[in-house]
């Protein structure tokens, strides 16, 4: 199947997908083309500054209040209940979540990893991950709580939205503003892959600061879907996630029956091989914040509440330079994934589909294999790193893994192993 895309990053986009349906020159006539209801979806507060103001108007054929009562569902696999007791400051790290063996679908597919603040709060983040072996059918879900990053590692998804239609691969993302109902199509089979939850501030393009005009994601390579209705009855559901829980109501028709739009509040998609990656091109290795993808500012200017960067194939041309990612400690808190290849600080136990967390403070850095092995690289030649595709979810905020991710099948308990082996070089008589 190809899709039409509109292209741009946070613009005020128009789709109709009947001609004329969209109302010219107001967004609430008396009454709309076709018999549509308008309804307006607010990402913001009104009265956000217009350069973060994020809302929609959608021309449906029934209005989104239409549905039967909520009832809660049992607390499962996705969840925000991180915890408010002790988190161990050790590093973790987990192999890919297994594919399912009985039929579950991309929301049945959800295993919290570990997350930060919550709905309540409005800031802070979720992280997840996902798979799936069937597409959802007959359910349709929105998250009330959070902007929704969906990063897949295996399979394609294809996202039927309430504005059209978004089918993303590994090595692509969508982004799921709040609020937005859509369900998930499984085009090949199976899926996996990770999901951020954002509870604060929209996901942004960061500013560029000396880089300039053009670099990092360029905003024409997000890609937003067109207008797409579905007019279908039937015994459906519709899932909510309120505050923490999924809540489950009837509903006698797709929700996905926006005839027409307009707005900036909106789905859309970026393929991670775009991004155009800049680095030293010296010495020294800069740090992360020059692969940063998007942001979700905080109240505190350059804090971000949550990053999405990275780790793309790119040419090291370093000088007597340790060109892997250095040792370190941070005051963030790094989550990290592995979409596709290896990635140049690990020689291996990171493997695509698995994770990483470290935590505030808590030291980590490449492998002794790869400290080896950088040590002694050849820096009067470039290296090229290919093939390759990690990302990192870094937060502000104390990452709290969850009960059930500590507690995993798939977590590496032998994980500090991995920097055991680093020797002692340290000779004081030989500078
Ligand atoms: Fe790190």
């Amino acid at each position: 199947m190809s899709l039409a895309y509109l292209s741009g990053f946070g613009n005020e986009f128009a789709s109709e997908a009947l001609p004329g349906a969209l109302p010219v020159g107001r967004n609430s006539p008396q009454r709309c083309p076709y018999g549509l209801y308008a309804e307006q979806l607010s990402g913001t507060a009104f009265t956000a500054p217009r350069h973060a103001n994020r809302r929609s108007w959608l021309y449906r054929i029934r209005p989104a209040a239409m549905h039967g009562a909520f009832g809660l569902l049992p607390e499962g696999r996705f969840h925000n209940a991180f915890g408010a007791g002790p988190v161990s400051p050790e590093q973790m790290r987990w192999n890919p979540l297994p594919l399912p063996e009985a039929p579950t679908d991309f929301l049945d597919g959800l295993y919290t990893m570990a997350g930060n603040g919550g709905p309540e709060a409005g800031t802070g983040i979720g992280i997840h991950v996902y798979a799936a072996n069937r597409s959802m059918q007959g359910r349709y879900f929105y998250d009330a709580d959070g902007e929704l990053l969906i990063v897949p590692q295996q399979g394609r998804l294809r996202l039927r939205t309430e504005f059209g239609v978004l089918e993303v691969e590994p090595q692509e993302i969508a982004l799921v503003p709040r609020g937005i109902r859509f369900m998930v199509e499984l085009p090949d089979g199976v899926a996996r892959g990770y999901v951020c939850e954002n509870f604060g501030a929209a996901l942004r393009l960061p500013d560029l600061g000396p880089i300039g005009s053009n670099g990092l994601a360029n905003p024409r390579d997000f890609l937003a879907p067109v207008a797409a209705w579905e007019d279908v009855e039937g015994d459906f559901e519709l899932v909510a996630k309120f505050q923490g829980r999924l809540w489950r109501a009837a509903i006698g028709h797709s929700p996905l029956d926006v005839v027409a739009w307009h707005g900036n509040h909106v789905p859309c998609k970026y393929d991670l091989r775009r991004f155009n990656t800049i680095g030293s091109i010296s010495f020294d290795h800069p740090d992360p914040s020059i692969f940063l993808v998007l942001t979700s500012p905080s109240d505190t200017p350059g804090v971000g509440n949550m990053d999405f960067v990275i780790f793309p194939p790119r040419i090291l041309a370093m000088e007597d330079t340790f060109r892997p990612p250095w040792f370190h400690r941070n005051v963030a808190s790094e989550f990290m994934g592995l979409i596709h290849g290896a990635y140049d600080a690990k020689a291996e136990g990171f493997v695509p589909g698995g994770a990483s967390l470290h935590n505030s403070f808590t030291g980590h850095g490449p492998d002794a294999e790869t400290f080896e092995k950088a040590s002694a690289a050849d820096t009067s030649v470039p290296h090229y790193i290919r093939d390759t595709m990690a990302f990192m979810f870094e937060s502000r905020f104390v990452l709290r893994p969850t009960a059930q991710a500590q507690a995993a099948a798939h977590r590496q308990r032998d994980y500090l192993a991995c920097w055991a082996g680093l020797k002692k070089h340290f000779t004081k008589d030989t500078p």
